[in-house]
């Protein structure tokens, strides 16, 4: 079974690489079960560019299942939901799937930062709790869910693996190390958010891929029926 991925759109920024991959994408869709998007689906202010990502992805006929990302601002949550009917969001949440004759158990979340960034900590009071509380209830979740195939859904990495490349200063702003415990919990893990960081990693044999738009230039591939890591990259 085939899943696609991506992240980071950032729409404007990102949209022509989306729009091309996705036509190329599109002519072996039939192949893919199902589309996950990784957050950041816009650039953070930028609320009109969600007609033109709603024009793209109705081209999509799988179903498609998405986590926020950062630039996607709490208050704006309901607004991007209502403009993107065919889009499943999963906000610290789980749904389960029957696809292939498989049962997925796929979480979603923005995800957790072992150091809230500068922003956060000076605009946002008690985030350092919301990544707790949310970090507990990830393993919660995490923990029931009877399935063939455990997913999940994240846009802040959570393991530094797969933040190598960007400055090695700010990796406890970029993602979570301490979320590595959570990794562990299940059969494959997508994420974004690091551009510059690497495509693939790997905490205690889980798979973890970074499907980060401007990283990968294309729409990542995974094959789940395949053995393990870079195995798993399915190219058109
Ligand atoms: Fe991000």
């Amino acid at each position: 079974m085939k899943v696609a991925a991506i992240g980071d759109i950032h729409a404007p920024l990102f949209l022509d690489i989306f729009r091309r991959s996705l036509d190329k994408f599109l002519k072996f869709e039939d192949e893919v079960s199902l589309f996950l998007i990784a957050g950041d689906i816009i650039e953070g202010k930028r609320l009109d560019q969600l007609k033109d990502v709603k024009i793209l992805l109705d081209k999509i006929k799988v179903p498609i299942y998405a986590c926020f990302g950062n630039n996607e601002y709490q208050d704006n949550i309901s607004l991007i939901k209502e403009s993107l009917p065919n889009v499943h969001f999963l906000d610290d949440e789980y749904v389960e799937l029957s696809l292939n004759n498989k049962r997925i158990y796929l979480v979603g979340s923005r995800g957790v930062l072992d150091q809230p960034t500068y922003w956060q900590r000076k605009n946002w009071p008690g985030i350092a709790d919301v990544y707790r509380e949310r970090t507990l209830k990830l393993k919660q979740i995490a923990e029931s869910g009877e399935s063939d195939y455990k997913v999940l859904l994240i846009h802040y990495p959570p393991t530094y693996g797969i933040i190598e490349g960007e400055n090695t200063k700010f990796l406890s702003s970029i993602g979570s190390k301490k979320l590595e415990t959570l990794v562990e919990m299940f059969d494959l893990v997508v994420t974004a958010h690091a551009h510059k960081g690497k495509r693939y990693a790997e905490v205690k044999r889980v798979c973890v891929y970074n499907v980060s738009l401007p990283l990968t230039g294309e729409i990542t591939i995974i094959d789940l029926d395949r053995k393990r890591g870079l195995d798993r990259f399915f190219l058109f």
